[in-house]
């Protein structure tokens, strides 16, 4: 795993939006899987705001809730229409999220699969962590191969997530989200964390044991994950001094 530790949010949503950059100038037509939450919001900007071409991108999000409609204010589909895709010129029919609609959720979900295999898989995998370590919504104990399927989420995760909704008892307690499996077969994995909130779970995902206590941690696993933090999100790193050294100290050829 590469840990890239910066002063503040701002200076990782940096870093990370230029190895998007990087991707997509490289590769126009790559497959992107994109996440939701507050942490890829501030890249989701910059993004926008560097205007870059996705006329040929594909994207794939990494889950949904079951059982909220589309439109619903809370759901995947309208935070990511809102928040990215309706200011990028994306063509609609790249655009796939899971639908927590469907009329036949296990065969949507297999299906899913063959969307993703189909497009020539994912070129760069974004992740947000869960303060319980979760990735996508696989909560701990999630099996480390498993496939897009139906989770049922933590009490954690709902309390979590409680502040998008007007109370906990709002929170969808079901969801569909790419399995781990899915998730490592991406070519590059790009996980952010900001905050003290999030300290702990990327100590333990870096530090720590392969665990599915720890679904982040099977990221050791991958060839090429990227962990991007600031400072408060890295503060329980045992290591941090060497991850900062490494970064400043990295090659020229190396940049992104
Ligand atoms: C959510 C999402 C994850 C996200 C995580 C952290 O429940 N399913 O993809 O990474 O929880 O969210 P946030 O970035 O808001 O802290």
């Amino acid at each position: 795993m590469e840990i890239i530790i910066q002063p503040t949010t701002e200076a990782a949503v940096s870093v990370a939006a230029r190895i998007i950059a990087r991707l997509l100038h490289d590769k126009p037509d790559a497959v992107l899987g994109l996440a939701t939450g507050s942490t890829p919001l501030p890249l989701y900007q910059a993004l926008i705001a560097m205007n870059l071409d996705w006329s040929k991108v594909t994207t794939f999000n990494l889950d949904e809730y079951i059982g909220l409609p589309r439109a619903h204010p809370q759901s995947y589909h309208s935070f990511m229409w809102e928040n990215l895709f309706q200011h990028i010129n994306i063509p609609k029919e790249n655009v796939h999220i899971p639908d927590g609609h469907a009329p036949d959720i296990p065969k949507f979900c297999s299906d899913y699969e063959i969307k993703i295999h189909e497009a020539g898989g994912i070129d760069l995998q974004l992740l947000g962590i869960g303060t319980d370590g979760h990735i996508g919504f696989n909560e701990p104990t999630s099996s480390l191969t498993s496939r897009t399927r139906i989770k049922t989420l933590t009490q954690q995760t709902c309390a979590d997530n409680a502040r998008f909704f007007g109370s906990e008892r709002e929170v969808p307690h079901h969801v569909i989200t790419m399995g781990i499996g899915t998730i490592m077969e991406a070519r590059q994995i790009l996980l952010l964390a900001f905050g003290c909130q999030k300290a702990r779970a990327v100590a333990e995902a870096i530090e720590g044991p392969i665990t599915s206590m720890n679904p982040a941690s099977v990221l050791q696993m991958h060839q090429t994950a990227k962990v991007c933090l600031d400072e408060a999100a890295a503060a329980k790193l045992q290591r941090a001094d060497y991850f900062r050294w490494v970064y400043d100290h990295k090659p020229e050829w190396q940049d992104f």
